[in-house]
């Protein structure tokens, strides 16, 4: 390739977001994939082969919005996915994850993600660990959107921030996207290293799903995050995404009442092919922590509130169908 060559310096820069994503590969994913022009894998909307439909959605448009009052229903479906019910049963999940399609960032994930049925599907970025909405069955789908989405007691609002970009841990892998040519950081990130972090209101609880953000957004976004009760944070022995001095700056500014990790390895869920290591070490230090014994968590306001800083752990327990 000559650099001077404009279409060769595309296609190189192409290659290099998607190899670093795990978007480059053989057509393996499940539903409607066919070789583009560029001959590289498209994917497309599967949701025509679901079986599910939107009868529950009509039920509570019907019923209108009121007041959101109960429990809040938070259930860990292993890595990032985290599953959260509203008082009124609207259901969502964030960040369905799959194995790497082009193999290049090696299987993480023993089985596939079991396409639960749910309201909504969201995803915070577009990173194989956190971007399988094919693998949800949802009346709708949220990727990557900031803003305002409203619907019956639930109100989720996308703050749009960036990925972290410097590994804190010992395996360097932000140096990938380095070596083949990118930039990770902003503000010439390629777009795979973009964020859209979504706090969730919901009876009366106010949930930060963090992905993959960075440690230090500016003030503007934590501003637009506000009060977070409960605050999730991809932490794990390995410091994969944050390392543990990040990952404490954080929940000391947000001051949530609840703590609960994420992006951790999970035995009988993720691999140690993945490089990650569980959260034990991080959950041990702090002051105030609980190791829970199922994958359902049931938070009502009042509890919440007077909580200060309670890290409640997940670690093996994973929802499974
Ligand atoms: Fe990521
Ligand atoms: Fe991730």
């Amino acid at each position: 390739m000559s650099i001077a060559d404009p279409s060769a310096m595309n296609r190189r820069r192409l290659m290099t977001s998607l190899a670093a994503t795990g978007a480059l590969g053989a057509a393996t994913l499940a539903g409607s994939e066919a070789k583009g022009a560029t001959g590289v894998t498209e994917s497309g909307s599967v949701a025509w082969t679901q079986a599910h439909n939107n009868n529950h959605v009509l039920e509570l448009q019907a019923a209108g919005a009121g007041p959101s009052t109960g429990e809040v229903t938070v259930e860990y479906w292993g890595h990032c996915a985290i599953k959260i019910t509203s008082p009124k049963g609207f259901s969502m999940i964030f960040d369905p994850w799959r194995n790497d399609p082009s193999g290049y960032w090696g299987i993480w994930f023993p089985n596939d993600f079991s396409k639960p049925v749910v309201d909504a599907g969201f995803s915070t970025h577009a990173h194989f660990d956190h971007d399988a909405i094919n693998l949800v069955q949802a009346t709708m789908l949220l990727d990557r959107v900031p803003g305002v989405f409203q619907f019956t007691d639930v109100t989720v609002t996308g703050v749009a921030d960036k990925h972290a970009c410097e590994a804190p841990g010992w395996y360097p892998w932000t140096n990938a996207i380095k070596e083949f040519g990118g930039d990770p950081c902003p503000p010439n990130n390629p777009g795979h290293m973009d964020m859209v972090t979504y706090v969730v209101e919901t009876g009366g609880i106010r949930i930060l799903i963090w992905g993959d953000n960075r440690h230090n957004p500016p003030d503007d976004v934590w501003q637009r995050w506000g009060r977070i009760d409960v605050l999730t944070l991809p932490v794990d022995g390995s410091q994969h995404i944050l390392s543990y001095d990040q990952a404490n700056g954080i929940v000391a500014r947000l001051k949530p009442k609840v703590v609960i990790p994420t992006h951790y390895l999970c035995e009988g869920t993720s691999l140690t092919l993945s490089t990650l290591q569980p959260a034990d070490e991080w959950v041990n230090a702090q002051k105030s922590k609980k190791k829970l014994d199922g994958a359902t968590l049931k938070l009502n306001a009042a509890d919440v509130a007077k909580m200060n800083g309670e890290f409640l752990y997940f670690g093996n327990n994973v929802m499974k169908t």
